[in-house]
């Protein structure tokens, strides 16, 4: 009797187990509609390995503008539509302006990067850095004479030796971007301000690339796959040192170069000076990284956008003629750009047309909220799919793949300007990034 009983409890047991194992991977149904999913993976098997920001299009058509995924047990909603985004990201940002941990992520950089890392007090303080120091005053107060002299050796590069414009392009942008931040120029390619960026990016994106690493961040329990037999967490690791080299050499060399009296205008010098009286609000490595960060974030997105345009330009001559006959009227200085909107509009479109970071990158909800009567569960990955947002009729864009700067002819002043007016619609399309740009509202 006592025996059949244990063995019945048993069996109930491993029904209730198997019944919760196949619950794993499936879909809330208040959440918002998606692709179906498979038990204990969800969706995962459905995700490309590369054209993700297609898939995001193609889902949108499918399951409408604001759809979820299920990654194994965790959520994630994306959000493919304008509206959405505003009434989530812009009305609740203290809401949705967390990041989704990873872990691969943190064994890099040790969980000193903005990017990668949950919006803690240590991102704050960081975000709080670079949204004051790349605020659209300071540039105008501090980049624009640093540009104007950059560009023109820029055209001067183009002009000595047009076939290695790629590399004069990403020279011109690490340099802008380590003269502002370490008070270094980059003088060419291959010196270290040149290139120490791309260098360190080449790495983070290495270990990071999408099928790179097993879904850790959805079964926690595959970190303790030991190193030796990890191929992707030796990965992580190395690419770790390779950035901290690179970060602490910028560092070090600031630091011995303000050692013999050299103290230069730059975020570096001021922020050593700020901390040294009042103290550093984080480690030595938490800082250099921040400064790489900063870095990281500025010079590969502007050179790829700037590439961008040249092969827009390149194939649609109309419009590199156009742009000729306004550019040809002026100097051409930042202090010029007002008097020049068909380039605004050209560099516009161009982000449009081939967004630099096409699938955004990933927000977090840190509670439960609603949008229109669906669910968005605590702690989902929120997806702004730029290239999708930007790329679909259903949001406004009639021949999305048409590169036409036409299009923002009636924007004629900077995205920023329009990204802070309260009706979204009345904002340039281009500003669907700069709606959820954390710079802006953190
Ligand atoms: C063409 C130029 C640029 C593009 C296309 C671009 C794009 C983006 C996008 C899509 C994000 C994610 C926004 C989000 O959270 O949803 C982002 C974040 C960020 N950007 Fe930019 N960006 C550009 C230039 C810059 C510049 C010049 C800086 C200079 C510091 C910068 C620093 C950052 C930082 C630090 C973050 C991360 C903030 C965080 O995680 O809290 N970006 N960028």
């Amino acid at each position: 009797m006592q025996t059949t009983l244990v063995l019945s409890s048993t069996a109930v047991l491993a029904v209730w187990c198997i019944y919760r194992l196949l619950q794993v991977g499936s879909r809330d149904p208040r959440m918002p509609k998606g692709p179906p999913t498979v038990p204990i993976l969800g969706n995962l098997l459905q995700l490309p390995l590369t054209g993700i920001h297609k898939k995001f299009r193609d889902w949108a058509e499918e399951y409408g503008g604001v759809y979820s995924l299920k990654f194994g047990p965790n959520n994630a909603i994306v959000l493919c539509d304008r509206k959405a985004v505003h009434e989530l990201l812009d009305k609740k940002g203290i809401l949705y302006s967390d990041r989704p941990h990873t872990y691969v992520g943190s064994l890099m950089t040790q969980g000193d990067h903005m990017v990668v890392s949950s919006l803690d007090t240590l991102t704050r303080e960081k975000r709080k850095v670079a949204t004051h120091n790349f605020s659209p005053k300071m540039l105008q107060e501090r980049a624009a004479h640093i540009q104007d002299a950059e560009t023109t050796v820029l055209l001067l590069d183009f002009l000595d030796n047009p076939k290695d414009f790629y590399t004069h392009v990403r020279r011109v942008t690490a340099s802008i971007a380590n003269i502002l931040i370490f008070g270094q120029r980059g003088a060419t390619y291959d010196s270290f301000w040149g290139r120490c960026v791309y260098d360190a990016l080449d790495r983070f994106g290495e270990a990071l690339e999408p099928g790179a690493n097993p879904p850790v961040d959805e079964f926690p329990f595959l970190r303790f796959w030991p190193t030796r037999w990890a191929g992707w967490k030796q990965r992580a690791f190395s690419a770790g040192r390779a950035m901290d080299k690179i970060w602490s050499t910028a560092l070090e060399t600031v630091e011995k170069r303000r050692s013999i009296g050299d103290v230069r205008e730059c975020i570096a010098d001021r922020l050593i000076d700020e901390y040294n009286e009042k103290g550093y609000p984080f480690s030595r490595h938490a800082f250099m990284m921040l400064l790489g960060e900063m870095c990281e974030g500025g010079a590969e997105t502007t050179s790829s956008s700037m590439l961008t345009m040249i092969l827009a330009i390149t194939k649609y001559s109309e419009v590199q003629r156009k742009a000729r006959l306004q550019i040809d009227a002026v100097s051409p200085l930042w202090s010029d750009f007002k008097d020049i909107p068909y380039v605004n509009a050209i560099v516009k479109e161009g982000m449009r047309w081939r967004p630099v970071i096409s699938s955004g990158l990933p927000h977090k909800n840190k509670e439960d909220d609603y949008y229109e009567g669906m669910l968005i569960p605590k702690d989902s990955t929120i997806f702004l799919p730029v290239w999708a947002l930007n790329n679909w009729d259903a949001q406004g864009f009639s021949d999305p793949e048409i590169y036409n700067p036409d299009r923002y002819i009636n924007h004629p002043k900077l995205a920023n300007d329009y990204a802070g007016s309260a009706d979204y619609k009345d904002r340039d399309k281009f500003s669907a990034y700069l709606l959820v740009y954390p710079l802006i509202d953190a």
